[in-house]
């Protein structure tokens, strides 16, 4: 999730980019970089300048003061590093190899590798590693004198999910900007014109902008926006007034980064598979692209986390052990890192940890490497101490985490590791290819499935607030579902401070069963699976010690009819999907208990985001 802007206008376009990339900061914030075309000198041609800084917004900014380009059209970039290390040569903006197309990137080009290639092959030059550098090549391949032209040319070769502001030193009055499967919206100023990721880069020029719908391009010049299609149809947008503030902004307007950040999920389920899964069911890992024979030579997976991300590794270790059918453990890293590890040069080692600097996760990746250990790294962050230590990465690409309880980057941990999972059992042959197809077709359809239930925000606003009064909770599942459960309970007792404790639904009657009465609730998981009917049970066991019960209960379903629970239903979808949906659930129901209490939900007390420390 990168930030992006772009000004033409009567004023000076750097001062303008500078601020609106500081407001952007919290999209993204390893590089930056503007690119500005310079009032041309009388008898010179145009000029770009472009400036870089491989750090922070505040050191752009820096340079930026020391040598100030002069210029009414540029665009900016803050980087949130998806693809190739946050260098310099990295940075945005990337030029063609004239140095005439300038484009500014947030989002995810998938078959990128395929057209470079076939750029290169043409004499084109890559300097960065990263997937943007082929949008200019491309424009320029395309490029018969008409900038317009080539943009749409290029556009429609790109596959994947693209927010861009472009521009070409030939055309000092044409800013251009389009987008697929990434926001983008156009500013429209007092005879200026704004282009930016989100509204937050503009909220102080203007409060008045177009939103751009998927696969269309927008044209600024000093006459005004037009949109088109990739075809070049014109279409009528509607224009937006927004009101918002600045931190309503970046909270895209919710009142919590959590909430925001929820609602960023079925983004983040799709980013974690873009570009990774053919319709086959084929997955590729361009991080981790460990030859199939390796990966047939393993023997167990071992996968290690700490709180929520441990709680994606009992995941993990459920679906590899039932998909690929090799032994499969999640393990504390924190425990795992004092014990005598028993893992050798057949096992593989997944770490999980979106921010990829939690002091016990690394240390415990480095005690499985030293035991000649293959090992992955699932992380959200690119060059993060576990991406580089480990032998391969599976980023996230989730974008930037602000809230401190971990919600989206969970997601994007389960869709991660149902990919590993896939891969493991194609090389294996312990998958046909129906299932594959049947595992594509239910990941592929998480997204609007997300979506779902993120539109149920009010029920579940009405459950949160009927159950918020109670100081106990138990969460309770199996399968699948327990780990899910035990997040439930993380989630709840995280950010309202309420106790809430998460057990098997096996286990329950071990122990965990002697607290319950009418003052003590259960969230029960009793949505579709194998073990359904045993939390049924469970459910039976809970409403006869008199405790509250709030089930999910897969639509259709009336096993739990006449039974006096509160239902939320689910819709009847695969296991591995019911676990994402369930988990979104019960992250929207922490979240409104915590809220309808009055907490802090962004920064609760005593946690930090990343815990560096053992
Ligand atoms: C809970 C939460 C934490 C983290 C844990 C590991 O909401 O966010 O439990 O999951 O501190 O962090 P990472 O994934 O960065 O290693």
């Amino acid at each position: 999730m990168c930030g992006i802007i772009g000004y033409l206008g009567d004023r000076e376009a750097t001062p303008i980019l500078m601020e609106s990339l500081k407001r952007l900061e919290y999209r993204g914030y390893d590089s930056a970089g503007v690119a500005v075309l310079e009032l041309p000198k009388a008898g010179h041609a145009n000029r770009t300048s472009i400036t870089k800084s491989e750090a922070k917004v505040d050191t752009l900014i820096e340079k930026l003061e020391a040598n100030m380009p002069s210029g009414k059209l540029g665009i900016g970039h803050t980087r949130w590093a998806t693809h190739g290390k946050p260098t310099y040569i990295n940075a945005h903006p990337h030029t063609d190899c004239h140095g005439k197309i300038f484009v500014v990137h947030n989002g995810i080009i998938e078959n990128f590798a395929e057209l470079k290639a076939e750029l290169e092959a043409a004499g084109h030059e890559f300097p960065s590693e990263t997937d943007t550098e082929v949008v200019p090549h491309l424009i320029e391949a395309n490029y018969k004198g008409d900038f317009l032209a080539a943009v749409r040319a290029a556009l429609k070769r790109i596959k994947g999910a693209y927010a861009l502001a472009m521009f070409s030193s030939d055309d000092p009055e044409l800013l251009v900007g389009a987008r697929l499967n990434a926001p983008l919206v156009v500013g429209l100023g007092d005879g200026e014109y704004y282009i930016a990721s989100d509204i937050t880069a503009i909220i102080p020029y203007t409060k008045r902008v177009l939103v751009l719908g998927e696969g269309e391009v927008a044209a600024v010049t000093p006459l005004g926006a037009e949109v088109s299609t990739l075809d070049g149809v014109t279409v009528k947008s509607k224009v937006v007034h927004v009101d918002w503030d600045v931190a309503q902004a970046q909270k895209g307007g919710f009142p919590h980064f959590m909430l925001k950040e929820i609602h960023e999920s079925p983004d983040a389920v799709a980013n974690a598979m873009r570009g990774r899964l053919t319709d086959d069911g084929a997955v590729t890992f361009r991080e981790f692209d460990v030859p199939d024979d390796r990966l047939r030579s393993i023997t167990d997976v071992l996968l290690l986390g700490m709180g929520t991300s441990l709680h994606a590794a009992m995941i993990g270790e459920h679906v590899i052990e039932d998909w690929v059918g090799i032994p499969a453990r999640a393990e504390d890293a924190s425990e795992f890192r004092y014990r005598r590890p028993t893992v050798g040069d057949h096992t593989l080692n997944v770490v999980i940890t979106q921010s990829g600097e939690t002091a016990d996760t690394l240390v415990a990746l480095h005690q499985a490497k030293e035991r000649g250990s293959l090992s992955v790294a699932v992380t959200n962050v690119i060059a993060s101490s576990a991406a580089r230590d480990a032998d391969g990465a599976i980023y996230l690409h989730s974008g930037p985490e602000i809230g401190v309880a971990s919600t989206k980057t969970l997601l994007a941990h389960m869709i991660s590791l149902y990919l590993l999972a896939v891969r493991l059992a194609t090389v294996d042959g312990r998958v046909s290819l129906e299932r594959r197809r049947e595992l594509v077709e239910a990941l592929r359809a998480l997204p609007d499935q997300v979506r779902g239930i993120l539109a149920r925000d009010k029920e579940i606003v009405e459950l949160a607030h009927k159950y918020s009064g109670y100081r106990n909770f138990m969460f309770a599942g199996r399968g699948l579902d327990y780990p899910v459960a035990l997040e439930g309970a993380l989630k709840l007792k995280e950010i309202s401070y309420i106790h809430a404790e998460g057990t098997s639904g096996g286990l329950l009657k071990h122990g965990p069963i002697a607290l319950l009465d009418e003052q003590f609730p259960v969230v029960a998981i009793c949505t579709a699976s194998s073990t359904k009917d045993k939390m049924v049970s469970n459910v039976h066991e809970i409403v006869a010690r008199s405790a509250p019960v709030l089930a999910l209960v897969t639509e259709g379903d009336h096993s739990l009819d006449g039974v006096p629970t509160d239902i939320f239903k689910m819709p009847a979808v695969e296991e591995a999907a019911s676990a994402v949906l369930n988990t979104v659930m019960l992250q929207l129901f922490a979240y409104h208990v915590a809220v309808k209490l009055g907490q802090n939900v962004d920064q609760p007390r005593n946690l930090a985001k990343t815990v560096t420390v053992e």
